[in-house]
Order: structure tokens, then C-alpha cells, then sequence
């Protein structure tokens, strides 16, 4: 079988047993806490936590063949590297851990259990794959065999392994081994569903010893690996550490997918066990082994090193392979699924991973700029399974490219300094910082070149280093903090404010109660039990108006949320002096809001959704938000894209947004189960949503997740301009855009400027160009012009001087102060004058307002007869009170003090 065989046979087999076949989900993970999707249950963490009824059937374009809503197959693009699970350092070095890998899986969603799930697994692998029984062992839970208890095990997974072996005619007492907490029981991360599982080892020794075999079970050796884990999943894991029980028992296998068809390559089919076992021998990784054999030149011999240091040169190279093929499905993948390498959380592993790859490829004498050669075998590969790749491979070619431009630029300095440091026998913190800071090393790699050379890292050093920075950071953006103290009862648990300014219309006056007055810093904010206020919050500005309390027209300025969700209303100055002293808690209050303002922040909050749109259709999916903030005035939008937009592309984007807001579409607003949310909504991943979501949709095109206000149809908008386009940070851009009355004032700007300039040149719309034109022409007419008759006059001011040449001795003698542009036209000048005089000495000055220069000139009857530019110019410029000297010929230079020249010269 061919590794994609394999693949199907895997899914096939579960087909036959029922199970809906879906697509993987992308590796930017729906769950929150994790890094990257990590393992095939990902995706189906809601069904588990019975948030969501099981329904894989119906899962629309996600679903590749359908049949039982409660069982599930596919093979899932997992990546484990910087989270819970992290096998980045080991990539490279071993031959069976990935940073990005398939997780072949099958699903029960409290449909089958232990039975089923084991019993068809051994079917899979024994019957219909033909890997020899002798050779496999089976783990169970165990929670005290570290402690020399096993009376405590999961009894029914090792009844149905022992029936399982006994029929197998094999000894279920040497094929069964009880697993502790750390190996046998599964957790997705610190929270989520989890439970004990049973793992299926693999003994890939020469022979099938089976005392042998078993005893390399969990010993970490890559002569007896595990190839299917299947997780029993009964509990969800809580953030305070407990552990409660799920509604209904489900199954979540996973199998290491290169695992299996890298034994299958290197045995011959599960026959040969001689050769040394490697998952890069299957055939999903040749197309990349290809390219990095004809990229180097070198040849890849599959050797193994036994320890991190003192490597032989085939043992690096071999090391090199591995880890430019393993990180470039990874950051391809990534890449694709719109993880992009960045500064922060998992785009920085990403930025990690790839610049690993860079500094391996370079020790094997690849240039920067290789990696994106990378892409084209890993879509070759995986292409097909993974059609997203296909789709997206011009971006990801392009923004590896940016990447690999922006280290290359760094590596070689950073290693020359990375050597320097090395020599002294230690990296110390700062060492290790500045690299990290200055030249891009992340730390891991720092380490990286630190233990081949038998070096440690200060780490500690290194994360104080950090610390500082960070403390600097904190301090240049440090925002105003709000301290709830209260007028009364300090330690009260706060009410959240009901928001009530989502519908507004003319007469948004709310009637409501003071519940607090809050004093802060400089500041005193007013909260009430309602508010028409929206407050601060996703980029969008608070709102400002006003509160009439007993009587008095108190001025709100601004409005901000605090942790418990109430909305502090922060009073202006007036009020505030008002304010202290009285007691207003309980008092009745009618609070409007300054509708013409929200109304401008609305259209601004619509038009950055529709710019959002446009710019995921122009550039790709890629393009994530990564800050944004809408005000009256306008709004700014920061997202991730690797290159400056083409004018023809904001043009494009410009006219796409306007194109939609003339189309007047209906926008609706409307809560809904964060699992039941439509299957494009745009959420922001990383944030932490609540069970309950606000979705935006507007006109069924752009949905995105979102606590904002926004216009009500989106030809409310009126118009939006673009007007400007920048980079904040590598990899991240920012757009700026005016909509409604500030497009129109932004418009009207730009029209009373042309108009201006029409008036100015008495031109209209339709020949203001050509007026222009000629214009333009004109001026370079009259340079030209003006270019002449300075090289006139300079020639006539030549003949002047010599004119007045002093004779001696058969030399002539000009000295003169003249006046000039710049000292360039002032050694052009004396060279003239010393051309018309034949033999003799020209000294020349020239006032330049801040400085004075002075040229020497001698020919050679001169010299001969004693004189010497650089010596003349030497004392002339003593006398300036500066400095000059120069060669015997020729010499120039000057002084400040430019009221002597004159005086000076004579
Ligand atoms: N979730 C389990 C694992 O990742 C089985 O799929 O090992």
C-alpha cells in the first residue's frame, strides 16, 4: 500500500462501520486554551461535553460521506509543538515525532464504547492491514502502579484485551501492560473532556520476541512505539482542577498516521523488521526529501544520532532532512489555515518552527531563501488531502519569502555574534537576549546551537532580560486603570449593567438608578442599573451625553466597562466638582446619549466588518484582525498580510465596500449559541467567548462575532473612503477608512484643495492636467535658461578676475572674494581663473552665511617657485578659525568666522 492507501483503508473501514467521514478541521483550534489543534478530538469537544447533540452527519460541507449522526472518522492536520503536548525539540533528532502529523481517528459519541472500539482495532491492524499479533501490546489504566498498586485498573479494557489475545493464542499476561496517569490517561489540555485510555505499542525489533518487546513498552525507545491510542472519554477537565463526570461515555481514537505507514515502508508491508524503523520513509515525505537532495547536493543515509552533541557530518546531514521536512508541512499547513508567523503566542511558534528550518537548511548549505522552494513537495504530498493547500499555496510561498527575507538579514550577524559568545564558554542571559531581541533568534534555537557545542543557556538571565522588557513595554502603553471604590460597602458584588443601546432610535432617553458613584485617580464615574451607554469595548468608543440626576444636567464624557460588566460613566469636570460630597446612590437618573456621535461610530464599526470582508476576498484568508479601533472621526483596521496593498488593490477594496453599502443590505444582529453560531462566522480566535454569542451578519456575506453597534441596513454608511495604508509591524498592516459625513468631509477637502489649485492655475476640472503639463515644461525651460547664463556669468566673472591679476616675478596673482552657490562652484571657478592666468596663484573666498571657504590654486611654475596651495589654505583657514589644507596644486577648506574673510584674503 502506498501511504495514501493506507489512509483510505483507515477510513473505509470506519465508513463500513458506520461512521460519517468528515474533513479535518484547520489547525487554528475552535477551543479555547489551545495553541493548536492538537489531536482529532478537537473538533467534536462540544458534542463530548453534550453542549451540542451529535449531528456529524449534517455538518454540511465538512462532511465527505455520511452516515450515523454519532460516529465519526477522518484524518486530522494535529501540530504539537509550544502547547500541552510539544515535540519540537525532539523533531530531527528521533525518527517518529512530528511537529505537525495526521491523526488518523475514529469517533463514538456515546454510541459504541470499549468493546467496539478495541475489538474493531484489532480487527484493522491484524486482519486487514496484517501486522503480525506476536508483535503488538496493549496498555491499561492503572492509576496507582507507580505507587505498587495495580489492584486499581480499568478491568474492562484488560478483560477485552485478554479475550482479544487469548484467541490470538498469545498470553494475555505478557501482552498487556498497565500504564500510570502520565501514559493512560488522556488529557486534551489543563481543561476539556478527558478520560483513561489503552494505547497499541508496536515491537519493531529485529525479532519478535515478545519478553523483549514487552519490555520496551513505554520505555521510550523507537524500537517499540505506539501507534493507536484509544481514549475512553467519561469526564471534562475543570479550570480549578476537578474533574466531573460527562452526561454519556464516548470514544476518541487517534492513530499516528506516518507512524503506521513508515513502519509499513520500512517492513515491506508489516513483513521485514531487519532495517531501522523511521516514519520518513514513508512515501508522504519523498517528494521534500527530493527537493532538499537536489536543492544541497547532498544525500540523505537515515542515521540516527545517539546524543545531541559531536555529531558526525552524515548524522547532521540526516538531521537537516528530518527537520526540513517535518517543519515544512508544518508551517505550510499553518500558514494555509491561516496561522501566519508573527510575534505572539502561536503565530511566534510558527515564526519558530520556520526559522529552525532556516538555520538547519543553512547547515547544509542552502541559502535563505530556500524554504519556500519547500512548499511545491509538501502540496505535491498533501494536496490532495488537504485541498486548502492547493488553494492557498501562492500565499504561503509568499509569506515563508517575506519571512526568510526579514531573518536572513539577521542570521549571519546574529551567528557571528552567537560565536562570540560560545568562545567565552557560556550564553549568558544578555547574550541570549540580544539575540533573541536584536537578531530574531528565538530562545529554543539559541539552545539549539548552545548544546552542540556542549553549552548551556541562562535562562533565568535571559527570562529577567525579558521581564525588563516587558515592564518597559507595559509602562510606554500603560492605560488609565479603573479602581472601583465605592461609596459605601467596599467589598459589594457588583450587578452587571443592563445594556439597553443596541436599538436606539430619536428618543433613546433611558429612565434609571444610581447604584454607585465611583472615584478613580483624577476621575469620578457615575453606574447604573441601565444604561443607553455603550461602553468601551473591541476597538469601538464609548459613548458620551448626558445624565439628569435630581434636577441636574450632568455631562458624560466617556464610557468604560470594569471586570464586573458594569458601565462607569465618566462625568466632565463641572460635574465632578458638583458631585463631591453628595449621595446619589439610589437616586433616580435619565441618561441620553449623543446620537449623532454613535451614529458616526456605528458607520464606522459597520464599514470596518465590510472592509474586513473585502480584504479576506482581495488578499485571502489569511487575513485575520489583529487590532481595531472605530471612533466618530474614522476607523482604523490592523490585520495580518505580509506585504504593502497594490493602489490597485485598495482600489479594489474601496470599490467592493461601496459597491455593498449601495446595495443597502440588511444588518442583523442576534445572539445565539456559540456551538449554533452559522459555520463561517468570524470569530476571534484566542478570545474567550462566553456560552452565549452576539453575531453580526451583514447582508449574509460578512458574519463575524461581535459585541458592537452597528447601522441597520448598510446603506446607512453612506460612503466610505480609504485614506491610508501602512505597515504597524512585520506581517501586520494597518488600514485606515472614513465613513459617512467624515467620507464627505474628507471628499469635500480634497475637492476645495483642487479647486484651489484650478483657480491658482485658471484652469478647470478638464484641463487642469494639461495647464499643469505646461506649467511643468515651462519651469524646465526656464532652468535651462537659467543654467546658461549662470555658466556665462561664471565665465565672465573668470575673465574679471584674471582681468585683475597682479604680476610678479613672471607669476600672476588673483585674490578676491567672490560670490557663488557652493564651494563645489567655487573650485570650478578658481580653476577657470588659474586657466586664463598660465602660470601663477589664485586664492579664492566665498561667503556661505554659516561658513566661509576658501580654494588655493597653483600652477606648476608656482609650486617650483615655492608656492603651495595646501600650505596657503592651511593658514587661511587658522585665520577663519577652522581647518583645511590639501596638495600643492589645489587645496580647499574654511572657517566660521566669516567676517574675516575679507581681511583674511588680503
Ligand atoms: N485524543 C487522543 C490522542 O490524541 C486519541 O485520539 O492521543
Amino acid at each position: 500500500m502506498t501511504s495514501a492507501e493506507i489512509r483510505q483503508s483507515f477510513l473505509d473501514f470506519f465508513q463500513k462501520h458506520g461512521h460519517t467521514i468528515v474533513k479535518s478541521s484547520p489547525l487554528l483550534p475552535e477551543s479555547p486554551g489551545l495553541l493548536f489543534t492538537n489531536a482529532g478530538m478537537n473538533q467534536f469537544v462540544p458534542i463530548f461535553l453534550g453542549e451540542r447533540s451529535p449531528d456529524v452527519s449534517r455538518w454540511g460541507d465538512r462532511v465527505l460521506a455520511p452516515a450515523k449522526d454519532t460516529r465519526a472518522s477522518d484524518t486530522q492536520k494535529c501540530i504539537r509543538a509550544g502547547g500541552k503536548h510539544n515535540d519540537l525539540e525532539d523533531v530531527g533528532f528521533d525518527t517518529y515525532h512530528h511537529t505537525m502529523f495526521e491523526m488518523l481517528g475514529n469517533w463514538s459519541f456515546g454510541d459504541y464504547f470499549k468493546r467496539e472500539s478495541l475489538e474493531w482495532g484489532w480487527e484493522l491492524i491484524t486482519k486487514v492491514w496484517g501486522i503480525p499479533a506476536k508483535r503488538l501490546f496493549a496498555t491499561v489504566y492503572s492509576p496507582n502502579k507507580d505507587k505498587g498498586d495495580p489492584s486499581d485498573f480499568d478491568q474492562e479494557a484488560y478483560d477485552i484485551w485478554a479475550g482479544i489475545f487469548t484467541r490470538a493464542g498469545l498470553d494475555p499476561k505478557v501482552h498487556i501492560v498497565y500504564g500510570n496517569k502520565k501514559d493512560n490517561f488522556w488529557m486534551m489540555g489543563d481543561t476539556g473532556p478527558c478520560g483513561p485510555c489503552s494505547e497499541i505499542h508496536f515491537n519493531l525489533l529485529p525479532s519478535d520476541d515478545e519478553a523483549a518487546g514487552r519490555k520496551l513498552v513505554n520505555a521510550g525507545s523507537p524500537r517499540c512505539i505506539e501507534i493507536w491510542n484509544h481514549v475512553f472519554i467519561q469526564f471534562n477537565a475543570n479550570a480549578d482542577g476537578s474533574f466531573s463526570p460527562l452526561a454519556a461515555k464516548h470514544v476518541d481514537t487517534g492513530m499516528g498516521f506516518e507512524r503506521v505507514a513508515g513502519i509499513y515502508a520500512t517492513t515491506g508491508g508489516f513483513k521485514n523488521f531487519s532495517a531501522d524503523p523511521s516514519n520518513y520513509n514513508a512515501d508522504v515525505f519523498a517528494p521534500l526529501f527530493r527537493q532538499v537532495a537536489q536543492l544541497s547536493g547532498k544525500t540523505y543515509q537515515g542515521t540516527v544520532p545517539t546524543k545531541r552533541e559531536g555529531l558526525s557530518e552524515q548524522e547532521n546531514i540526516d538531521v537537516a532532512f528530518r527537520v526540513l521536512a517535518d517543519h515544512a508541512r508544518c508551517v505550510s499547513c499553518a500558514i494555509a489555515d491561516g496561522i501566519l508567523p508573527g510575534n505572539e503566542g502561536r503565530n511566534y511558534v510558527i515564526r519558530r518552527i520556520l526559522r529552525r528550518g532556516i538555520l538547519y537548511g543553512k547547515k547544509l548549505g542552502l541559502r535563505t531563501g530556500f524554504f519556500e522552494q519547500l512548499v511545491a513537495p509538501v502540496v505535491e504530498s498533501l494536496g490532495r488531502v488537504f485541498p486548502e493547500l492547493q488553494q492557498q499555496q501562492d500565499i504561503v510561498r509568499r509569506v515563508i519569502r517575506s519571512e526568510e527575507d526579514s531573518f536572513g538579514h539577521t542570521l549571519d550577524r546574529g551567528l557571528a555574534i552567537f560565536n562570540k559568545a560560545a568562545a567565552t564558554g557560556a550564553i549568558t542571559g544578555a547574550a541570549a537576549f540580544e539575540l533573541y531581541d536584536t537578531y530574531g533568534f528565538p530562545l529554543d534555537m539559541t539552545q539549539l546551537l548552545a548544546t552542540e557545542r556542549g553549552l548551556t543557556v541562562d535562562t533565568e538571565g535571559f527570562e529577567a532580560a525579558m521581564e525588563k522588557q516587558r515592564e518597559r513595554a507595559r509602562a510606554a502603553q500603560k492605560k488609565e486603570v479603573i479602581v472601583a471604590a465605592t461609596e459605601g460597602d467596599a467589598s459589594a458584588s457588583y450587578e452587571a449593567t443592563v445594556f439597553t443601546g443596541y436599538l436606539i432610535d430619536t428618543d433613546n432617553a433611558v429612565e434609571a438608578v444610581v447604584t454607585d458613584v465611583v472615584p478613580s485617580g483624577d476621575d469620578t464615574f457615575l453606574v447604573f442599573d441601565r444604561t443607553p451607554f455603550y461602553a468601551e469595548m473591541g476597538g469601538q468608543a464609548g459613548d458620551t451625553g448626558t445624565a439628569v440626576v435630581a434636577g441636574q444636567t450632568i455631562a458624560i464624557v466617556d464610557c468604560v466597562k470594569d471586570k464586573a460588566g458594569r458601565h462607569l460613566h465618566k462625568v466632565d469636570a463641572a460635574a465632578k466638582a458638583q458631585l463631591a460630597g453628595a449621595t446619589l446612590r439610589g437616586a433616580k437618573a435619565r441618561l441620553s446619549i449623543d446620537l449623532a456621535r454613535r451614529r458616526a461610530i456605528s458607520r464606522h464599526h459597520s464599514a470596518a466588518h465590510l472592509i474586513h470582508w473585502a480584504l479576506r476576498k482581495t488578499l485571502g484568508t489569511h487575513v485575520r484582525q489583529a487590532g481595531t479601533s472605530k471612533t466618530p472621526e474614522r476607523m482604523r483596521f490592523d490585520f495580518s498580510h505580509f506585504e504593502a496593498l497594490t493602489p490597485d488593490q485598495l482600489h479594489q477594496i474601496e470599490r467592493m465596500v461601496n459597491e455593498k453599502v449601495i446595495d443597502n443590505a440588511k444588518v442583523q444582529c442576534y445572539e445565539t449559541e456559540f456551538d449554533k453560531k452559522p459555520a463561517d462566522t468570524l470569530a476571534f480566535f484566542g478570545d474567550k467567548y462566553g456560552r452565549i454569542v452576539r453575531v453580526v451578519d451583514m447582508g449574509g456575506y460578512s458574519r463575524e462575532l461581535c459585541g458592537g453597534t452597528h447601522v441597520s441596513t448598510t446603506g446607512e454608511i453612506g460612503l466610505i473612503k480609504i485614506v491610508a495604508e501602512m505597515a504597524i509591524a512585520a506581517g501586520t498592516r494597518r488600514i485606515e477608512a472614513v465613513a459617512g459625513t467624515a467620507a464627505y468631509d474628507f471628499i469635500a477637502q480634497r475637492e476645495a484643495a483642487l479647486a484651489a489649485v484650478n483657480a491658482r492655475l485658471n484652469a478647470g476640472p478638464q484641463d487642469v492636467m494639461q495647464k499643469l503639463e505646461s506649467v511643468l515644461a515651462h519651469t524646465k525651460e526656464l532652468e535651462k535658461q537659467l543654467k546658461a547664463f549662470q555658466q556665462k556669468a561664471a565665465a565672465g566673472l573668470a575673465d574679471d578676475l584674471a582681468g585683475k591679476a597682479v604680476e610678479k616675478d613672471g607669476l600672476k596673482f588673483v585674490s578676491a572674494v567672490v560670490s557663488v552657490e557652493n564651494p563645489e562652484a567655487l573650485r570650478s571657478l578658481g580653476a577657470q581663473v588659474l586657466g586664463k592666468l598660465g602660470e601663477g596663484v589664485v586664492k579664492l573666498g566665498a561667503d556661505f552665511g554659516e561658513k566661509a571657504s576658501v580654494a588655493a590654486f597653483c600652477s606648476p611654475a608656482a609650486i617650483k617657485s615655492g608656492h603651495q596651495a595646501g600650505k596657503i589654505i592651511q593658514e587661511l583657514c587658522v585665520k577663519l578659525g577652522g581647518k583645511g589644507g590639501g596638495k600643492p596644486d589645489f587645496a580647499m577648506g574654511g572657517g566660521k568666522d566669516v567676517a574675516k574673510l575679507a581681511e583674511v584674503l588680503k
